[in-house]
């Protein structure tokens, strides 16, 4: 199941990045592109991160905007 459509990204792979250590929307765009393109699917990487337990991702939850969280990525 995708992810993300724009770059063909499956939940499997998010899941892996996130494994490799990516642990907000940003690093998985900087491993695999997903979410910078149209940006859709930043809310299901997002929830997706939300099920593991890395606390680095109180840092996309303290009210930065996801989208210059991208920008900087790009
Ligand atoms: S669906 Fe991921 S950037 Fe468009």
């Amino acid at each position: 199941m995708y992810v993300c459509s724009c770059f063909g990204i499956t939940e499997q792979q998010v899941k892996k990045h996130a494994e490799d250590g990516a642990c907000t929307p940003r690093q998985v765009a900087s491993a695999c592109k997903a979410g910078t393109d149209c940006g859709s699917c930043v809310r299901r990487i997002q929830a997706l991160l939300g099920r593991g337990a890395c606390p680095r991702r109180e840092l996309a939850d303290q009210g930065r905007p996801v989208v210059s969280d991208l920008e900087d990525a790009a």
